[in-house]
């Protein structure tokens, strides 16, 4: 059975969309999955844009209605990575039919993973009702923390299990909050930690996951230590930099996100075995 994995955040643009595409395409590409990226994002879908697809022949929205089979509306990007567009033309649906969907397709999927809207309202409690488990993604800021806090708070009240924070859009700067600061106000441990790239921008013109396009980019090496731990495996960034960090015991594992994704490991896998 696969798991179906919500990424969900309250406030717009910190990169749900983003999370959900490019850790799809690495846990397809460098892991081997079989992947599906749903557009659960009703009123704003955007997520077959970023790969080029404009005017799919049936979305989510038809087969929540009942006029189309989920079967018709999966499309294949490549060997691996599917995708579950939604319709841009805002047919009137009921969100909260997601999981029933979902749960017919788990078997033919390692992972499914929801890319969600921000509203606060059956959208968002559709994606929190489908998924296992989910993904919070923040930036650095308080504003965007304390929606966080209130994402991190419905989700437990609705009972789903909350792998981790996505820090995302990180530039390093004195100002921002800090992990800690973070990690302290949410309870939630921060899994990634995403630098601000502009390769995510390029790589939206170029309608290809930037995970795919830009494979030595500090963000796509985050996204594979991020997908190895979700499928359990070790996985070794080769880039020379990294090679000479580790001459002076620089690893991984003695960062924050690495040491946490090590936790998130050894507690998932050996709760399952
Ligand atoms: N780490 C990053 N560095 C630079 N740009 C980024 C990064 N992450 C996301 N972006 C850009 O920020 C914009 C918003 O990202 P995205 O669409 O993923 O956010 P979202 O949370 O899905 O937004 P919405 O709530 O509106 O659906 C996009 O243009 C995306 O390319
Ligand atoms: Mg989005």
């Amino acid at each position: 059975m696969g798991r179906s994995i919500g990424i969900i955040s309250i406030k717009g643009g910190v990169g749900k969309t983003t999370t959900t595409l490019n850790l799809g395409a690495t846990l397809s590409h460098k892991f081997g999955k079989e992947v599906l990226i749903v557009d659960s994002n009703f009123t704003a879908p955007n997520l077959a844009l970023h790969l080029g697809i404009v005017k799919p022949e049936a979305t989510l929205h038809d087969v929540l209605r009942g006029d189309a089979d989920v079967t018709k509306a999966i499309l294949k990007y490549e060997e691996g990575l599917y995708i579950l567009p939604s319709s841009l033309m805002h047919k009137r649906v009921n969100p909260l039919r997601l999981k029933r969907v979902i749960d017919t397709i788990k078997k033919s999927f390692d992972f499914i993973l929801l890319d969600s809207s921000p509203n606060l309202n059956e959208e968002m409690l559709a994606t929190m009702i489908a998924a296992d488990e989910l993904f919070v993604v923040t930036t650095p800021d308080y504003p965007t923390l304390s929606t966080t806090m209130r994402a991190i708070k419905l989700a437990k009240d609705k009972g789903t299990p909350i792998n981790g924070l996505i820090l995302n859009k990180v530039r390093g700067k004195n100002f921002e909050l800090s992990i800690e600061d973070i990690e302290d106000a949410a309870e939630v441990p921060v899994l990634a930690v995403l630098p601000d790239d502009v390769g995510f921008l390029h790589s939206l013109s170029e309608l290809r996951p930037h995970t795919l396009m830009n494979l030595n980019a500090d963000s796509t090496v985050e996204f594979n230590h991020l997908a190895a731990s979700l499928v359990n495996e070790e996985y070794q960034d080769t880039r020379f930099k990294t090679k000479v960090k580790r001459l002076f015991g620089s690893t991984d594992k003695t960062t924050k996100q690495g040491f946490n994704r090590t936790v998130f490991k050894d507690s998932r896998f050996s709760r399952t075995k």
